[in-house]
């Protein structure tokens, strides 16, 4: 098996018995991969970029325990340790475990995006969000202008949510 086949199902044992988050991160992980192949992103930043999408909500479990709340701060600083120790325990290189715990660390921060697999990441939690949230039209063409940078993503977002050509 490979790390990537260790770490998904991994995953989904340490969300099990909750279905709605593993779809969750699933989702983001297919929308992260499409988003990352349409930029024709090199394989170390898209191996970097799967593994952040699969793990990247590690630490809503542990906030909600501690804190009882998942409050996208508590998330950012409770995901890390989880993330490290489930990353390392596979097998992953150190520099692929530190970027993705920065990434986990940081993906309810739209400021200073310093690199594609942390854009992609947000885009790609963006399109699974503003679904399951049944968001307004008004918040994701305001998340389209402020968050989405990627063609890529972008088109994802403008086919989904039927975008271009309506008046709204
Ligand atoms: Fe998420």
């Amino acid at each position: 098996m490979t790390k990537e086949q260790e770490l998904r199902l991994r995953m989904i044992s340490y969300d099990g018995g909750d279905p709605a988050r593993i779809q969750h991160f699933i989702k983001v992980y297919t929308f992260a991969v499409m988003i990352g192949e349409g930029e024709q992103l090199p394989e170390e930043t898209m191996e970097i970029l799967r593994a952040a999408a699969l793990v990247h909500d590690i630490g809503i479990k542990v906030a909600e325990e501690k804190y009882g709340s998942s409050d996208g701060k508590l998330q950012e600083k409770e995901g890390p340790p989880v993330a490290r120790q489930m990353l390392t325990e596979i097998g992953y290189p150190q520099e692929v475990v530190d970027r993705v715990c920065y990434l986990v660390g940081h993906h309810h921060t739209y400021l200073d995006m310093d690199g594609m697999d942390y854009q992609i990441l947000v885009e790609a939690d963006f399109l699974v969000n503003l679904f399951e949230n049944a968001s307004t039209r008004k918040v994701i063409r305001s998340v389209d202008t402020k968050i989405f940078r990627t063609a890529a993503g972008r088109r994802i977002l403008h086919a989904m949510f039927a975008l271009d050509g309506a008046e709204d």
